[in-house]
């Protein structure tokens, strides 16, 4: 589906305000749930699981989080996550984060998550499972809030892992919509992960991947044309080739941007750098998403206004990459032009 046109709303010149922001019908196609795992239930959780943390209090906690690129992010990300143990604290990392979504207008969700994370500390997959879905369901139930699960590999293992992890999953495929690819972006390119893609697309399963992130601009074509996948996660650095920017536009081809998290991972010094903005003005399917909130100091809503406050977002614009959020999700197309309504009857009423 090509980008709508929001030119002719009300005010949609002016600057989009929180109030404004928070009204729009959003979804978010980039979150890793182990990234929304705040300092307080990370303390709950270490409590009832007996578990010692390097953390003393919430501030230092919060001192801990200063990072300099996306491996020093990592590496604290991962030791964070051994809180989490059973289906439980599963259910409430995905509930909490439901929760401050449905506060923020965020209507459908395709969270993240990383099983190798839990698989690799003894969790068996069926508990990670199991809590996630659970959640999710209970989210559509009683917040409204529709959903589709991805399932990440971590690049810095090998190929022969993600493929174990498939594995695994097969008992769980009809929990999941899709397959994606995270963790050090770096000499991990997407063609290191080709056949276990291959194998995933061949259960029935969408693919994305994180690239252009702190990689090169080739790892965004080669996650198009060797992993075949409907989203690009980040895809920031392709804002490095003018001919990469046209044949996204060209394709539709839909970038998950994560505007906090770059700016905290130093691929952007400030968020008044940030190319959003222009690579939706060249015509891109560009998406806002908070990646990991707990981390990087703020969920969706925030990551919105950020762009408002240094960027000068306009009511259309902002209009613009939300629906982009709903057209770009894997939900079905009669849900989709629902939604869209729901988003049009939003903007006449304001
Ligand atoms: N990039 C790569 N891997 C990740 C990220 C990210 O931003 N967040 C969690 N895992
Ligand atoms: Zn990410």
């Amino acid at each position: 589906m090509p980008a709508l046109d929001f030119s002719d709303i009300k005010h949609a010149n002016h600057v989009a305000d929180e109030d404004f922001l928070r009204a729009l019908p959003k979804a978010e196609l980039h979150l890793h749930l182990e990234g929304s795992l705040e300092p307080e239930l990370m303390f709950e959780l270490a409590k009832r699981n007996n578990i010692t943390l390097p953390f003393q209090t919430i501030e230092e906690v919060k001192a801990a989080y200063n990072f300099s690129n996306l491996q020093t992010f990592l590496d604290i990300y991962y030791q964070c996550a051994d809180v989490l143990r059973t289906e439980q604290d599963f259910y409430d990392l995905t509930w909490a984060y439901l929760e401050t979504s449905h506060e923020e207008g965020v209507i459908h969700v395709e969270p993240f998550f990383d099983p190798q994370t839990h698989t690799d500390r003894g969790i068996d997959i069926g508990v990670v499972f199991n809590g996630i879905t659970r959640a999710l369901k209970d989210g559509d139930e009683k917040l409204g809030i529709s959903y589709g699960l991805i399932l990440c590999f971590l690049r810095h293992l090998p190929e022969e892992a993600a493929f174990a992890t498939l594995e695994q999953a097969k008992p769980y495929l009809d929990h999941i919509v899709g397959v994606g690819l995270d963790s050090s972006e770096v000499g991990h390119p997407p063609e290191k992960f080709k056949n276990v893609f291959k194998a995933a697309l061949g259960l029935g399963l969408k693919t994305v991947a994180h690239a252009g992130e702190e990689g090169p601009a080739q790892y965004i074509i080669d996650a198009m044309d060797m992993l075949s996948v409907s989203r690009v996660d980040h895809g920031v650095r392709c804002t490095e080739s003018e001919a990469l920017i046209q044949r996204l536009a060209n394709e539709d081809m839909p970038l998950t941007v994560c505007p906090q998290s770059n700016v905290r991972l130093k691929v952007y010094e400030h968020m008044s750098e940030h190319p959003i903005l222009e690579l939706l003005e060249k015509g891109v399917m560009v998406t806002v998403n908070a990646d990991d909130p707990s981390f990087f100091g703020g969920y969706l809503l925030k990551n919105y206004t950020e762009l408002s406050e240094h960027l000068g977002m306009t009511r259309s614009q902002a209009a613009s990459l939300a629906a982009n959020s709903l057209l770009a999700s894997f939900i079905s197309d009669e849900t989709k032009q629902e939604y869209i309504e729901e988003l049009e009857d939003m903007l006449a009423k304001w």
